[in-house]
């Protein structure tokens, strides 16, 4: 094989039983148009399955994959009608295959007038709630899908341990509710606190638009992670999961496809180094 990407083409050929496919093949098979609505026709075309098998592969067992994500419109001008491509169920059914257990969903409410002003979306305009209301959809919420890799040896691993000093039961509480809101209703964080709007206030950097709330990175890494462990994002950007780890104590790696993207995460770990980790400051102040 040439590459990994080669490798994990032929492992899917083999594993779907086709392994005799390409030699019994006389002339061209009939390709059915996709379905939009199936999750399966996206998953394989859009998701590294190599990437979620190795992430199996590497991790202890009982620790936990969490993935940032959200259903993806299509319009009409890409295709022949317009809808969504669930992309969350496709990222579940790779993980399932991958050997992990779907373990947990956290629905991240996000503002529809905000989405209406940055994305024009058909979808939302209230011109065609009046004219054709089967034209509109609703607001796009935002998921974290969570994922354990339940695996023998999971005893071994240490449990992740929270001290009622530092999360009291209401936390907790707090922490098991199922949506996460941002903004005005039960107002957890800023839908406005991410580094990826500090950099857009930064003058030399881009702006970046995947924006994922310091404020819940930080919750999921605490609740996930024990101090001193390693979290890895694969798709770093510009580096929030990074800058939380390290003011948490924790150890970072993460990997960014896009030079400028990754150069600001560098800055950011940087700073996040230089500023050190959290506890510390806290343990600083009582000193004192
Ligand atoms: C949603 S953003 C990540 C945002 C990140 N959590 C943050 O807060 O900055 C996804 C990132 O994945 C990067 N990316 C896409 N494909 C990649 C690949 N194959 N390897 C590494 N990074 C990739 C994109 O350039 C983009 O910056």
């Amino acid at each position: 094989m040439c590459c990994i990407g080669c490798r994990a083409a032929a492992e899917w050929i083999d594993q779907l039983g086709l392994a005799d496919y390409y030699r019994l093949r006389s002339e061209p098979a009939l390709r059915p148009a996709a379905s939009p609505n199936d999750a399966a026709s996206w998953q394989h075309a859009e998701l590294d399955r190599h990437l979620v098998r190795e992430l199996y592969r590497v991790m202890r067992p009982g620790r936990i994959v969490a993935v940032h994500c959200k259903d993806l419109v299509y319009y009409r001008t890409q295709r022949a009608t317009a809808g969504l491509r669930d992309f969350p169920g496709g990222l579940i059914a790779a993980h399932i295959d991958a050997g992990f257990d779907f373990h947990s969903r956290i629905t991240i409410w996000r503002c529809p007038v905000r989405e209406m002003q940055k994305t024009k979306s058909d979808r939302l305009l209230y011109k065609n709630f009046r004219t054709d209301g089967a034209r509109t959809g609703g607001g796009l919420p935002e998921y974290i899908v969570v994922f354990r890799k339940w695996a023998p040896g999971m005893e071994e691993t240490p449990p992740v341990l929270h001290t009622p000093g530092e999360y009291p039961l209401e936390a907790w509480q707090h922490y098991a509710q199922p949506s996460y809101m941002v903004e005005d209703l039960w107002t957890d964080t800023d839908e406005t606190d991410t580094l990826n709007v500090r950099i857009a206030r930064d003058e030399d950097a881009e702006k970046h638009l995947c924006p994922m709330p310091l404020d819940l990175t930080e919750r999921l890494i605490r609740q996930y992670t024990n101090s001193g462990e390693t979290v890895y994002s694969p798709f770093m950007g510009v580096g929030s999961e990074g800058f939380v780890s390290l003011r948490h104590g924790r150890r970072f790696i993460g990997t960014e496809l896009k030079p400028s993207y990754y150069r600001q995460a560098c800055k950011y770990l940087d700073e996040a180094e230089r500023l050190g980790p959290v506890s510390d400051l806290f343990a600083q102040a009582a000193a004192q």
